[in-house]
């Protein structure tokens, strides 16, 4: 896929009304709706500045969250919008829809360096249908489409990318970015290129598994699906997750990167405990001999070392899914060792988004890494080396 594609730098926005799709899709207290991180807001800034800087009226919009059923006030980006003035230091104009009356009225009354934000695009029905009615009733709103949704790059809607068959489409600076960094990590990598593999399902990463092994030098394994792979090598695994189905499959990969002399490596010692629990205290096993009674909740110290060697000597280190039950404090060691020895490293380090992402900004080392991705199922759709919609629907340069 082509990822050199042309951005905001490559058309004249001056006096033009620009549709800009954001990734606002924020987490947000459950009780009291305030949004509890405002990263992806912050990342489409520059791209805001820029075109407010160069005279365009810009009509934002975003999803957020998964409403269903039409408009529902926990999923309205008023929040956002707030947030948005704040960072911006001027008005953002809130929509009460995303292509009726209001949202109509407040675009045509636009004028350049103003900026309106449309309610969330998932209020309507065609926007996951990628409905063309939706698309052109976006567009005509605008004479410029410019897409920085990376997290949203995966999905094929209307907003993210039915859009663009209607406008000319341009990137923003933050999927300009993300593409360059991880794009470039992938295409040509300052090696050894080690990317480390986590999260709690084999299932979920067999895309990247596969891609990773054409181009990386070492795979690490850790988190629960660790101990698919070490049942599938005969060792006993207690009450540690387990995909049954995707044993063959762990074989094959090992098997896969024996043939291609990729370093394939998974942990010899487990954090186990007896109950899925933050209370559960920790013991101590080697991976293929877990207890019946036991589960494994994070990498052992031995694991760590060998770990973190790997990462002392990579050029470029990519990284997804943490190694254990981080969200416990008794089993978050070996992410925290993982996301220290990636903090301490002169290599090329990307954290591809989601969990992990959460994690190093958790722990603190979110400040020594060379790039976070804003995207969670996007980066890992990026990493599987798919096609993405939202990206392919942008001009070429
Ligand atoms: C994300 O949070 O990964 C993106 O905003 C995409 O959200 P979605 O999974 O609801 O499409």
């Amino acid at each position: 896929m082509n990822y050199n594609k042309k951005t905001v730098k490559d058309v004249d926005v001056k006096g033009k009304k620009v549709l800009l799709r954001c990734d606002f899709n924020v987490p947000q207290d459950k009780a009291t709706g305030a949004i509890t991180d405002d990263k992806r807001i912050r990342a489409a800034l520059p791209t805001i500045q820029y075109l407010l800087e160069q005279g365009a009226a810009v009509i934002a919009c975003s999803h957020l969250g998964k409403p269903k059923n039409g408009p529902e006030e926990k999923f309205s980006l008023a929040p956002v919008a707030k947030r948005l003035g704040e960072l911006l230091g001027k008005d953002v104009t809130m929509a009460a829809d995303v292509v009726g009356p209001d949202a109509q009225a407040k675009a045509a009354a636009l004028q350049p360096g103003e900026i309106l934000l449309l309610e969330n695009t998932r209020f309507e029905a065609g926007e996951t249908k990628n409905a063309p009615e939706l698309a052109k009733a976006m567009a005509s709103m605008a004479e410029v489409y410019v897409s920085d949704a990376f997290g949203a790059v995966h999905r094929a809607h209307a907003s993210t990318a039915g859009v663009a068959a209607y406008l000319p489409a341009v990137s923003g600076f933050l999927i300009e970015k993300e593409l360059e960094i991880m794009g470039g990590a992938l295409a040509d990598p300052k090696r050894p290129l080690v990317a480390i593999l986590g999260g709690s399902k084999v299932s979920s990463k067999i895309g990247v598994i596969n891609h990773l092994l054409d181009i990386a030098d070492v795979i690490i394994i850790g988190g629960g699906m660790a101990y698919t792979f070490a049942k599938a090598q005969g060792g006993s695994v207690g009450t540690s997750l387990l995909e049954s189905d995707w044993l063959d499959y762990c074989n094959d990969m090992t098997a896969k990167a024996r043939e291609k002399g990729v370093k394939l490596l998974l942990p010899v010692d487990t954090l186990c405990a007896g109950e899925f629990s933050a209370d559960a205290q920790p013991v101590l096993h080697d991976t293929m001999s877990i207890p019946d009674n036991m589960m494994g909740m994070d990498i052992g110290p031995k694991t760590v070392e060998a770990y973190t060697a790997a990462v002392k000597d990579a050029g470029t280190v990519i990284w997804n899914g943490p190694m254990g039950v981080f969200e416990f404090p008794a089993f978050a060691e070996g992410t925290r060792a993982i996301a220290k020895a990636l903090a301490s490293t002169d290599a090329i380090t990307i954290i591809g988004g989601g969990d992990s992402a959460a994690a190093v900004a958790q722990m603190g080392f979110a400040s020594k890494m060379t790039h976070i991705s804003t995207g969670g199922g996007a980066s890992l759709e990026f990493l599987e080396g798919k096609e993405l919609p939202g990206v392919a629907c942008l001009l070429d340069k």
